[in-house]
């Protein structure tokens, strides 16, 4: 492939990418999943050490799982005994990010028809992703627990290029955070041991092309204005 056609399929595939919040029943089949995840592990990482691992859930295994999560949520006596496995984000929201973080939270639930303080709707669009958005994949990334910040920079990488390789396959992902705070729970089903830390997970299959939700276009700050050209 010529060089000009190269870079415009590469950026293509690269900006056309979105998370999905709405997915189709369709299943995938095992060989698929597994595709994309061998081009993923292209991703460098510090000395090569590859700190991902991977855990695919389909049918029963990931409704059991969801059911379990959905009734933790949705009780707050449960829930309040759940705890993070990690700090994703700051305790003091700041300026330019908290509005960053309005605008999308604000930008989805209006394209669900949620207003301002319906919280109780809120708490049901959020809930939506224990339920893995209807995809038929749920997918949950674990690291070694002695593994050092480096290591999940190398998962970042490897987190992307999946997402990339799935939407050159004609497939849609969603990662996710939410699931953190149940880690101990994700864990249970999953069947992996004290000794690994849930990174996030992250839903796969085909997009549904009528739900409101998946017609969110997000913003990013020009490259300009983040980039300074020291001299
Ligand atoms: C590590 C990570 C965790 C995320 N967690 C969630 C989540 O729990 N639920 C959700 O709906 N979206 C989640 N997102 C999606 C972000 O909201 C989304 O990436 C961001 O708004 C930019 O939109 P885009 O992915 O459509 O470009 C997460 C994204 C990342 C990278």
């Amino acid at each position: 492939m010529m060089g000009n056609d190269l870079k415009t399929l590469v950026d293509q595939v690269i900006v056309a990418r979105k998370s999905i919040r709405a997915f189709l029943e369709t299943s995938i089949e095992p060989d698929v999943i597994l595709d994309i995840l061998d081009v993923a592990a292209r991703a460098p990482s510090g000395s090569n050490v590859q700190p991902w691992k991977v855990y695919v859930l389909q049918g029963d295994a990931k409704d059991r799982l969801s059911e379990e999560l959905k009734d933790v949520f949705n009780d707050p006596s449960k829930s309040a005994l759940h705890h993070p496995e990690y700090t994703y984000y700051p305790n003091t929201w700041v300026e330019p990010f908290l509005s960053r973080r309005r605008k999308v939270g604000f930008d989805l639930y209006k394209l669900v028809g949620i207003a301002r303080g319906e919280s109780q709707k809120m708490h049901e669009q959020h809930a939506k992703n224990f339920d893995f958005f209807g995809a038929p994949v749920a997918i949950i990334f674990t690291i070694p627990r002695i593994m050092e910040l480096g290591s999940w920079l190398d998962y970042g990488m490897f987190l992307q290029n999946m997402m990339i390789a799935a939407q050159a396959r004609g497939l849609q992902t969603c990662p996710q955070a939410a699931l953190i705070n149940f880690h101990q729970i994700v864990a249970k089903h999953v069947g992996f041991s004290s000794e690994e830390q849930m990174v996030c997970s992250m839903c796969l299959g085909y997009e549904d092309p009528l739900a409101p939700e998946n017609l969110i276009e997000t913003e990013r700050v020009r490259a300009r204005e983040f980039t300074t050209f020291v001299s």
